[in-house]
């Protein structure tokens, strides 16, 4: 399996960064754009990494932000999957400034076929797409900063990610983490059947070095996973706890990786 870092939050040497996430996945002869980052930045960094972005099979929404679906406007034709309820109209809640995809269901309908689930969707026989994340851990997903139009809490129910299993286990490539990283953990191995849990890399949606890091954390180490890279919405300090906690080498766009 190979990822390309199209765009994170943290520049390599030749290519630029910008808040957002945009990985190409290609596996078992698949090739998967999982989100696209808030601009065209994706597009100019796979052109410096000599990435090529044309056949894609599958273009992944992880979630309805913008800045993991506001480069869908750079691309047109082809599947798109997401979660039904991508396309609501949603906001900070502490300035009421919009935080939603830039395209409506309408409008990304007409550019690509929409492919919409909150159940699991098998992609192939080895990548699924996991749909909505029950949230069952009791320190996960527990406040929101984000608001919709009538002004009711948007726990961001549409916040999905992706699983692959390889032989040594499941890899797991996460947008935002909304739901929470074990929460969406536990729900790729129920859904695919398989306890090993092999590597996660994405945002973790993770702030502080508090408790919901420190169990984070503690679910891991015990499960014996190897690869653990957080990136994207991470923040100091629950970054430099990851660091000291995992082998992990911070995610900088530009960056490809072989498992
Ligand atoms: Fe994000």
């Amino acid at each position: 399996m190979v990822i390309s870092v199209l765009t994170d939050n943290m520049p390599g040497t030749r290519t630029e960064a910008e808040h957002g996430l945009s990985y190409l996945i290609e596996f078992e002869g698949k090739k998967l754009l999982f989100d696209t980052g808030q601009s065209n930045l994706f597009l100019k960094n796979a052109e410096i990494m000599s990435v090529d972005t044309t056949n894609i099979d599958m273009i992944i929404l992880s979630h309805g932000h913008f800045d993991h679906g506001d480069g869908l406007p750079y691309l047109s034709g082809g599947k798109l999957l997401c979660h039904p309820e991508c396309f609501v109209k949603r906001y900070r809640k502490v300035d009421h400034t919009y935080i939603g995809l830039i395209n409506t269901q309408d409008e990304l309908e007409e550019k690509f076929e929409l492919i919409t689930s909150s159940a699991p969707f098998y992609i192939s026989e080895k990548i699924v797409f996991l749909g909505e994340i029950p949230r069952l851990t009791d320190f996960e997903s527990k406040h929101t900063s984000f608001i919709f139009e009538d002004g009711s809490p948007d726990f961001v129910m549409d916040d999905s990610a992706v699983a692959m299993i390889l032989d040594r286990g499941l890899f797991i490539i996460t947008g935002c983490g909304h739901a929470g990283i074990v929460n969406t953990l536990e729900h790729a191995r129920i859904v695919t059947e398989t306890k090993k849990l092999y590597g996660i890399m994405g945002g973790f949606h993770l702030k502080a070095a508090d408790r919901q890091t420190e169990e984070t954390i503690r679910y891991l180490k015990e499960s014996g996973i190897t690869y653990v890279y957080p990136s994207h919405c991470t923040d100091e300090p629950a970054l430099s706890l990851f660091y000291k906690s995992f082998p992990s080498i911070p995610v900088k766009t530009g960056d490809i990786f072989n498992f």
